[in-house]
């Protein structure tokens, strides 16, 4: 069946309702076409992209040197297992080893798998290392934190909405505030059988949420002085989204850097999926072959992908631009929300940013707004209730930055006529 050339926006649609698992909630545009900052839809409607695919798309849509790496690897060898070497993989961990400053790597596909793989590690030192008693490490966790769906991430979620209907849940997981120190020291005072903190250093699911300056070298002073892995989830804050190659640490003056480092997303550029958890040997070490283990994992198509992937956001300095634009956009951000009245906040670091809509979370405010900045060309979606996340490539140009302020302008202004 080749229904392509004749279909309208509805049937795609609707075959995706039809045959489509409803997990998710899609604005209804259908797209086909990416190009840098842009993308296309069927009818040939350019739109800026100001989710970039959950700051996956971090070096633009399609970029031409990953296509290129991606292609060449392609035609010579895509999956081997890990049941022998490969050309590509060492290549890859070398230069993540060195670029970020830990002893080891481990490749994965999906962000969750890589957080999987982290708490598993995290177990294994608590056990073979620390000295915890086998079964008792516990593993800590912000609330609001969003690390993924699996069952045992979820398990560690405090959305109901993620977890409701999925239990039974696995133990050994407890919850302190975000961006509080004070908490982290009591529960680690109080309990000898922690294994090490979770966090991500901003909340982006949770709506962009920023904490104090010092907080996350708060954070691994006194997972430091405790005995506990810091583990940092920079699968959406990382390659170079908030202004810094990564968001918890500077990779060219590490100080506070984490104890466990987790990456995806724009680790490919949005070209397939590709994840990596990097730590030192005391923690890499403890997990031996046929102790865990994916078949993609580490395929040396992936690793071709990621090393042009990291080599373009070097290369191009997009850690340097998403600082400029961000600074740019947030103060274009902050004029608007003062003439419109609709935006009561407007926050992030880098070109990973939110604006806060004046209505209750339960308002559908937000989700309309998103379809007034789709018909005049910028796409993006709320996350969590009345806050829209607003995080586009990061090769985007100053013009273009100006463009998205008036699409934004316009859309509120045209909102706030209706209301
Ligand atoms: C901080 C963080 N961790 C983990 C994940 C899960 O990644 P994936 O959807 O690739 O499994 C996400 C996805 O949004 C994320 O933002």
């Amino acid at each position: 069946m080749n229904f392509l050339e004749t279909d309208s926006e509805t049937t795609f649609m609707e075959r995706e309702q039809r045959y489509g698992a409803h997990n998710y909630h899609p604005l209804p545009v259908v797209l086909e076409k990416g190009k840098g900052v842009f993308l296309w839809d069927i009818k040939g409607k350019r739109y800026f992209d100001f989710l970039s695919a959950y700051s996956a798309v971090n070096q633009g849509h399609c970029h031409p040197r990953i296509i290129g790496a991606l292609k060449t690897q392609a035609e010579k060898l895509t999956l081997t297992s890990r049941a022998f070497y490969n050309n590509k993989l060492g290549e890859l961990e070398a230069m993540m080893s060195k670029l970020f400053g830990f002893d080891k790597v481990l490749l994965m596909n999906s962000g969750v798998e890589a957080v999987e793989s982290a708490l598993k590690l995290c177990r294994k030192w608590a056990y073979k290392v620390k000295g915890i008693p086998e079964n008792k490490a516990t593993i800590i966790f912000a609330n609001e934190n969003f690390h993924g769906r699996t069952i045992s991430v979820i398990s560690a979620s405090t959305d109901d909405t993620a977890k409701s209907g999925f239990g039974p849940f696995v133990p050994g997981f407890v919850h302190i505030p975000y961006n509080d120190l004070h908490a982290l020291e009591t529960i680690l005072e109080a309990d000898p059988y922690i294994a090490g903190f979770i966090v991500e250093p901003i909340q982006g699911e949770a709506g962009v949420i920023v904490p104090d300056a010092n907080y996350l070298a708060g954070v691994s002073a006194l997972c430091k002085k405790y005995n506990v892995l810091y583990i940092a989830d920079e699968i959406q804050t990382g390659i170079a989204r908030t202004g810094n190659f990564l968001c918890s640490y500077d990779i060219t003056a590490p100080a506070h850097q984490p104890d466990v480092l987790i990456l995806g997303k724009a680790l490919s550029g949005g070209v397939m999926p590709v994840s990596a958890v990097l730590a030192n040997d005391e923690v890499m070490l403890t997990i031996l072959p046929g102790e865990h283990g994916s078949t993609f994992g580490g395929n040396p198509l992936a690793c071709a992908v990621a090393l042009e992937a990291l080599q373009v956001a070097i290369d191009e300095d997009l850690s340097g631009n998403a600082q400029k634009m961000g600074a740019l956009f947030r103060d274009g951000l902050r004029e608007i929300a003062a003439e419109t009245g609709i935006i009561t906040t407007v926050r992030g670091k880098g070109l990973l940013n939110a604006i806060v809509i004046d209505c209750p979370e339960t308002s559908d405010m937000a989700w309309r707004l998103c379809l007034k900045f789709a018909e005049n060309g910028l796409l993006t979606k709320p996350t969590h209730g009345n806050k829209i996340r607003l995080a586009p490539p990061l090769a985007i140009s100053k013009e273009q930055i100006n463009e998205s302020l008036e699409i934004i302008h316009k859309s509120l202004k045209e909102y706030a006529q209706k209301l």
